[in-house]
């Protein structure tokens, strides 16, 4: 890929680079982009009753420590998903935020196994989801697809029960993913299920490096086989395994707004977002769980610039690197690529 030089942006310009600047989205779990409002909408739609009072009293729950503290309440708002609409509702609320914030391609994470122990059919999630996916493409030109995450604090059989469920749609998603509590439960836990889903032709992805050691991103890399790292933050700790990251230029899909909620990095002006970046990773920001961490994909390219002082030169290198580590054909990505360069040629940095 071309790199480019870039002349200085005023501090106080580079907010409204970063918002216009086209970009895709590689670490978005839809259940975590359901706003409080649409969780009480939800839940009185479809009598479901909530430990919470009102929205404000359920906001009042996000004061995280850990992962596990903001799980245990995600798994808790996903409760109120039922229907094909349900689902539907909640993927295009996500959708219209993304396209607002020129997000021109995102790939978006969904935990069926959260929705089929409540008895909720897999056809009922993949078909809501999937439909405001082509309905995005059409209304809101934005390329949605969709990966499918196995949680991890699960068995491997219920993984591999899962894959058999899902298997019929086969055609509604790309790759697979692996998510929840991440200490404990090393990415080896998934390897028959994982190998299976790569002789399937299933793209593989793996949360990894969130609160866990380097030694989960390396089992991740060559257990699993996966061609993406989610998270990936820890990798810092070990020299040999950023050499490794570098050199396969294997992505990391990076969400400071959730490092910072989730206590991973005691503030933003402490993450090593820049550090991943000057040592060559293909490190992207994302937003995670956007309903509960404070941001979308703009508040986290935004806030995280202004509180590491990284330039125009990383703005246009993350940008880049998002559109190279995604899963998309090489056409779209040269496409992406010419809306990225067309952008920075009119904002006149180029
Ligand atoms: N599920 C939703 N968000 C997650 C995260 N940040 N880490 C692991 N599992 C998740
Ligand atoms: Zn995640």
């Amino acid at each position: 890929m071309t790199t480019h030089t870039f002349p200085d942006v005023p501090a106080d310009q580079m907010p409204a680079l970063l918002r216009g600047m086209p970009k895709a989205e590689l670490h978005i779990h839809i259940e975590g982009s359901l706003e409080p409002e649409l969780i009480f909408a939800l839940a009185q739609r479809n009598g479901v009753s909530l430990p919470y009072a009102s929205v404000e009293d359920l906001r009042r729950a996000y004061a995280f420590t850990n992962l596990q503290t903001f799980l245990d309440i995600y798994y808790a708002g996903a409760s109120v998903l039922l229907k094909e609409q349900d689902f539907y509702d909640m993927a295009w609320a996500y959708l219209e935020r993304a396209a607002a914030d020129h997000v021109v391609r995102t790939e978006m994470f969904f935990d069926p196994q959260t929705h089929t122990e409540r008895g909720v059919a897999m056809q009922t999630v993949i078909d809501g989801l999937h439909r405001a996916c082509v309905d995005a493409k059409a209304r809101l030109g934005i390329d949605a697809e969709l990966i499918l995450c196995f949680l991890r604090h699960l068995s491997e059989e219920d993984a591999f029960a899962t894959l058999e469920q899902a298997l019929p749609f086969r055609d509604k998603f790309i790759g697979v993913g692996l998510d929840s509590s991440e200490v404990g439960h090393p990415p080896e836990k998934f390897a028959r299920v994982f190998a299976r889903c790569r002789e399937l032709g299933l793209h593989l992805v793996a949360h990894a490096g969130e609160e866990g050691p380097p030694a989960y991103v390396w089992s991740a890399l060559d257990v699993l086989k996966v061609e993406r790292i989610d998270h990936g933050v820890q990798s810092t700790k070990d020299p040999a395994l950023m050499k490794r990251l570098a050199q396969d230029r294997i992505p990391l899909t990076v969400c400071p707004l959730s490092n910072l909620k989730l206590c991973v990095f005691p503030d933003l002006a402490q993450h090593n977002l820049r550090d991943l970046l000057d040592a060559g990773l293909v490190a992207t920001v994302n937003s995670d769980d956007p309903a509960y961490f404070g941001g979308y994909m703009n508040e986290n390219f935004v806030q995280t610039f202004a509180a590491t002082g990284l330039t125009v030169q990383h703005a246009w290198q993350l940008a880049a690197n998002s559109f190279e580590g995604s899963f998309a054909d090489a056409a779209a990505k040269r496409r992406y690529m010419d809306q990225l360069g067309d952008y920075f040629s009119r904002v006149g940095v180029r």
